[in-house]
């Protein structure tokens, strides 16, 4: 089951116990999680006929750690994915895929956690990611990656990475700045960009910072009417919190990640009212991941706009390129139901 790297305070899942203790938050590790289906929920739904929203209205019901119902959630999720024909012909979600990563994720330096770039097509993204790797090469700059398959060079900062892929032809960035975990100055942030293509900026100021969040929002968008700014650790998945945000003009997108909230109705749910506002939405993995890639099933499922899979590199993050990839080619495969999606377009 995937976990995150940081701990935003209205996050509602956390396996590590003493860390959330410290959060008061709901907690538990692994081996209460596996005890909690086995001794706990298995009992409750075994041998019943239910969906999808039946099941996860039980395990929202409970006190257990929102990675055992999740768990629970997805396994059902997967199961179903197995017997069902799936609409996978709508319009294909946008990549936000991962080039150079930071902080928590890596190099201490950085300001912004993830320097991505906006692809409609995977092979796309991979070839801009072997140019970053061909030149970090050819400079005799050092290729380790960091938690999510980006570069992270120790002696990099913010405006490097930016300048580096601006010269390599990137012409559309997504930041994800996780400000709630080491604030930057927003002046820094709009002088980033008016200097660079950026189209998406992931939690800008910190998750406490509703005020400043709406100010942020005008402000930016004076500068780039189309910006997207992105809500992560302000919203975590919570519907209504998706719901005042978006109605208040904090943001216009939304990350979507399943763990949040420990459901997959509950995930699916924030998604439906993000849409009925207008606001985009972005599937996504976590800090931490396994090679389960049931994720890329629900994003399509959900006709997420973008997804996030960090870069391609590291098995657990290839793994959901994969997944994506063959799903693109079973519809495909699918003459009546032709792909619509920038997939087919270059
Ligand atoms: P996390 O970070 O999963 O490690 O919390 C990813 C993100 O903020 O998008
Ligand atoms: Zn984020």
């Amino acid at each position: 089951m995937s976990i995150g790297n940081r701990w935003g305070n209205h996050q509602g899942f956390c396996p590590h116990r003493n860390l959330c203790r410290k959060r008061r938050k709901k907690a538990v590790s692994a081996e209460i999680a596996i005890e909690q289906i086995n001794q706990e929920i298995s009992p409750k739904i075994q041998n019943l006929n239910l969906t999808q929203k039946e099941l996860d209205q039980i395990l929202m019901t409970g006190e257990w750690g929102s990675n055992a119902t999740l768990a629970v959630s997805a396994a059902f999720f997967k199961q179903k994915i197995k017997s069902a024909t799936m609409p996978w012909s709508k319009k294909l979600p946008s990549l936000m895929m991962l080039m150079f990563e930071g902080k928590k994720h890596g190099n201490k330096n950085l300001k912004i956690q993830e320097f991505m770039i906006v692809v409609d097509q995977i092979e796309k993204g991979v070839e801009f990611y072997q140019r970053v790797k061909d030149y970090l090469e050819q400079e005799r700059i050092i290729t380790t990656v960091g938690s999510e398959g980006g570069f992270s060079p120790p002696n990099f900062d913010d405006e490097k990475i930016l300048d580096l892929l601006k010269s390599l032809g990137a012409k559309k960035i997504a930041l994800d700045v996780a400000a709630s975990h080491s604030e930057i100055n927003s002046s820094i942030l709009l002088n980033i960009v008016r200097r660079y293509p950026i189209v998406s900026l992931e939690d800008p100021l910190s998750e406490s910072d509703w005020q400043g969040w709406q100010d942020f929002y005008h402000q930016v968008r004076e500068i780039n009417p189309e910006i997207l700014i992105v809500a992560d650790d302000l919203t975590v998945t919570d519907k209504e919190k998706v719901k005042k945000g978006a109605e208040e003009k904090l943001f216009n997108a939304v990350i979507i990640k399943p763990n949040q909230q420990g459901t997959i109705t509950a995930a699916a749910e924030a998604i439906r009212i993000a849409k009925s506002l207008g606001t985009k939405t972005i599937v996504s993995h976590r800090g931490r991941e396994t090679n389960d890639a049931w994720i890329v099933d629900f994003a399509l499922k959900h006709q997420s706009d973008f997804v996030k899979f960090g870069a391609p590199c590291r098995g657990e993050r290839v793994a959901k390129y994969n997944r994506l990839s063959e799903i693109v080619g079973e519809d495909k495969a699918r003459p009546d139901k032709p792909v619509k999606s920038g997939f087919d377009s270059s």
